[in-house]
């Protein structure tokens, strides 16, 4: 008998396997209403749900606080072979993703979004990813993203479908599912519910436009290195104001571009 096929026993409004894997955690679900849903199209839907499907996060799409759908690119892919891509018009290196292909997952992906679901293209070429950015996905009824390979995805599926294109950063990676991933974690942890009393979205890093101050634990000294005085103190005041000029010095030093906006 496989994990899939052992009995399965209710937990909250789900049914889930008693060895359950991460994979099983997206398995054909009933949409849950009020559950902020990503749906990923991918040719690496295997790669799903990955790190998303541990700790928190795993915890939080067991307790359907959000939803994950894979769309296999492969499935819409042409003839007998389902390809999907074909070599760059105009000549030059690798293959681009076929625009009518990709267009029948975007449509498919879209049947299944609800209210205010925006349609997202990983790309090096897209608006760097922000904190600001996760806490407006957050507020939206979930996200559609499209994970390029290759060169890329032909231009004219994300004009037809009025897609916007978002970075992890200025680099290039083989695909975009680990973009999507951070992305996935990144908003997915500011749910209502997601993270633990003990853990707060609030006083973190981007949270006012800073940095994170230094954080200790125990041991109060080690290799030689003391933790500072004042957050042994239990003076609440003291240990704000510390943190606060901690998170300023930091941010000054390391970005100078936040700490610009934070001032103008
Ligand atoms: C090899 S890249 C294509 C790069 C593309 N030819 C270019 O120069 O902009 C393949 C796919 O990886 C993903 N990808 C690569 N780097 C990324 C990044 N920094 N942020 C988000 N997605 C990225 C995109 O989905 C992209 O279509």
């Amino acid at each position: 008998m496989t994990a899939r096929e052992k009995p399965s026993r209710a937990i909250g409004r789900k049914s889930i396997s008693a060895s359950l894997q991460p994979s099983d955690l997206m398995a054909e679900q009933p949409q849950l209403a009020a559950a902020w849903q990503a749906q990923v199209i991918t040719l690496l839907p295997d790669a799903f749900p990955g790190i998303l499907g541990e700790s928190l996060m795993g915890k939080a799409l067991k307790d359907g606080l959000w939803q994950l759908r894979t769309h296999d690119l492969r499935m819409y892919g042409e003839g007998k072979h389902r390809n999907v891509d074909d070599t760059p018009a105009g000549g030059g290196a690798g293959m681009v993703l076929r625009a009518d292909v990709v267009s029948k997952a975007v449509t498919q992906a879209k049947r299944h979004a609800r209210g205010s679901t925006p349609i997202l293209y990983l790309s090096p070429r897209g608006k760097p990813m922000d904190q600001a950015m996760m806490r407006e996905l957050s507020a939206c009824d979930g996200v559609i993203l499209l994970c390029g390979r290759f060169e890329g995805v032909d231009e004219r599926v994300l004009q037809h479908h009025d897609i916007a294109e978002v970075s992890l950063g200025d680099f290039v990676m083989t695909g975009g599912e680990l973009a999507a991933q951070a992305l996935i974690d990144a908003t997915v942890r500011l749910l209502p519910g997601v993270l633990g009393n003990d853990q707060s979205a609030v006083e973190e890093s981007f949270s006012d436009g800073l940095l994170e101050h230094p954080q200790y634990t125990k041991p109060a000294e080690w290799e030689g290195r003391a933790i500072p005085e004042v957050l042994l103190s239990g003076n609440h005041g003291k240990i704000a104001e510390w943190r606060q000029a901690r998170s300023e010095e930091i941010t000054k030093a390391r970005r100078p571009d936040l700490w610009a906006k934070k001032q103008g």
